[in-house]
């Protein structure tokens, strides 16, 4: 099972790819996750990333693919993998489609969560995320049972740094922008499944999961 979750930012990626790596048993790999640990480690992929990801911009092209194309050649990728964020311009979706076709595999479905970028600034300044597990709550829409804790695991949640919202501006305005055209690219492929994402969060799960089931 090959995939690729887009949406634009706050569209329900990370929320979304939880679930389904539970489920399928697949590993979850998130560019923008990849570059926060390395911001959190200190290397030098975490001091070239945080200077773009700080403004709300995107990464060089050739700095997310390396990173990518280096996870996906590792061993737990033989049973398939869930792409997070990734690719995100029609450059890096190219590269994918070389990496993929030198490790003989190929994409079975690029899903798309569909959300209005109206909605997206309420649902991204209002996250919060478990500094211990990393799991992804909304102090609205998919609040903690006590304030400020992690439900999972009882750790303390915080608010990313890019979550503020002028960052979010930049964010959705950067996506937006890179969005059609990929959109385009996979749709002529035909890889591409739409998916409703102003929908209550399981109800989006289980509109996956039923394109997913097909694949087994
Ligand atoms: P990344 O970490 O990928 O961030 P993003 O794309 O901005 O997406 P988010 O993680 O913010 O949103 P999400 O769709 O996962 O939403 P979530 O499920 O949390 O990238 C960060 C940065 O890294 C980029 O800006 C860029 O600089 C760099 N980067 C990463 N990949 C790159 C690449 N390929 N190329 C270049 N640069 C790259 O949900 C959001 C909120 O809404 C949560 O609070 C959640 O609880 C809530 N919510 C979710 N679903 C629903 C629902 N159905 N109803 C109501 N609320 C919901
Ligand atoms: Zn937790």
């Amino acid at each position: 099972m090959n995939l690729v979750l887009m949406g634009l930012p706050g569209a329900g990626k990370g929320t979304q790819a939880e679930k389904i790596v539970a489920k399928y048993n697949i590993p979850h790999i998130s560019t923008g996750d990849m570059f926060r640990s390395a911001i959190k480690e200190g290397t030098e992929l975490g001091i070239k990333a945080k200077s773009f990801m700080d403004k709300g911009a995107l990464v060089p092209d050739e700095v997310t693919i390396g990173i990518v194309r280096e996870r996906l050649s590792k061993e737990d990728c033989e049973k398939g993998f869930l792409l997070d964020g990734f690719p995100r311009t029609v450059a890096q979706a190219e590269a994918l489609e070389y990496m993929l076709a030198d490790l003989g595999k190929k994409i079975d479905y690029v899903i798309n969560i569909d959300v209005d970028s109206d909605i997206l600034m309420e649902r991204l300044t209002g996250r919060r995320i478990c500094k211990n597990c990393g799991a992804t709550y909304h102090l609205v829409f998919n609040p903690p049972s006590q304030e400020g804790i992690c439900d999972r695991c009882g750790g303390e949640l915080y608010q990313r740094a890019d979550d503020n919202a002028d960052t979010v501006q930049n964010r959705l305005d950067v996506n937006i922008q890179q969005t059609k055209p990929l959109l385009n690219f996979y749709e002529e492929k035909g890889y591409l499944r739409n998916i409703n994402g102003q929908q209550d969060i399981n109800i989006v799960f289980t509109a996956i999961d039923e394109l997913l089931g097909g694949l087994q």
